[in-house]
């Protein structure tokens, strides 16, 4: 009998390459964050349709802030601008949207433009799509220490932002750099890696569909022994 296709649970991205996608066609940097955008759309689509629980994007990390103002500014209002114009695409697919990271650092607008959608989306059934923004691996781990000392617990992982999302299967990383970059430092544990040498712009379904393929071939121990 055929062995059934190991689907993961969480698929997590860290999507990397925009600026250098950008630069080499004579670009302003943003153009890449621009293009992008129709790349998370095209996976996020891929992930409905192939019945993934859990898509993650590692979308602004808290030390990108200290990019040049205007970078920052742009993507921020291009994060303002996803949440409005990708509100059809999510109910489309009966996905359910979720920021996780340092929202206090979010403006006002932004925060309240993020709510919105995640109350609007609350219901959905199929893919939940996980934001990861103003997010550090480090800053996560801290702000769970503190809140888990006051508690006088010993549970860290309750405290993460990540409580009750499954730990990722699968971390993708595009534009061929072979880092976590402050990601997800306890989450990763397990996670398969996997780097691929394109550009996140260049990232569609098709590359999503050959990451499942990848991650089915893995050999998953957990340190134990076969
Ligand atoms: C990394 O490329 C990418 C980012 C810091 C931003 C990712 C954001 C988006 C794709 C925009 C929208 C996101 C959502 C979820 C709607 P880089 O700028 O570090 O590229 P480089 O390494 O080539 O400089």
């Amino acid at each position: 009998m055929e062995e059934e296709k190991k689907l993961p649970v969480h698929v997590s991205i860290i999507m990397d390459g925009n600026g250098r996608w950008a630069k080499e066609r004579g670009q302003e940097r943003i153009h890449g964050h621009f293009e992008g955008v129709a790349s998370v759309r095209a996976c996020a689509e891929e992930a409905a349709r192939q019945g993934i629980r859990y898509l993650s994007l590692f979308a602004f990390s808290e030390e990108n802030w200290n990019r040049p103002g205007a970078e920052v500014g742009a993507l921020m209002e291009l994060m303002g601008k996803s949440v409005c114009d990708e509100e059809k695409t999510l109910m489309d697919n009966n996905m359910r949207f979720l920021v996780l990271g340092n929202r206090a650092r979010l403006s006002a607008g932004l925060e309240a433009a993020i709510r919105a959608l995640e109350e609007k989306t609350a219901a959905n059934t199929g893919t939940t799509l996980v934001v990861f923004l103003s997010y550090s691996g480090k800053w996560d781990l801290l702000q769970a220490a503190r809140r888990m000392a006051a508690a006088g617990d010993d549970d860290l992982e309750k405290y993460l932002v990540t409580a009750g999302v499954p730990d990722p299967d699968l971390i993708i990383r595009t534009s061929g750099e072979q880092r976590l970059s402050n990601f997800l430092l306890w989450q990763a544990a397990y996670a398969e890696l996997l780097f691929v040498d394109k550009y996140w712009p260049d990232f569609r379904e098709a590359d999503f569909r050959a990451a499942l393929e990848e991650f089915a071939k893995r050999d998953r121990r957990y340190g134990k022994v076969k």
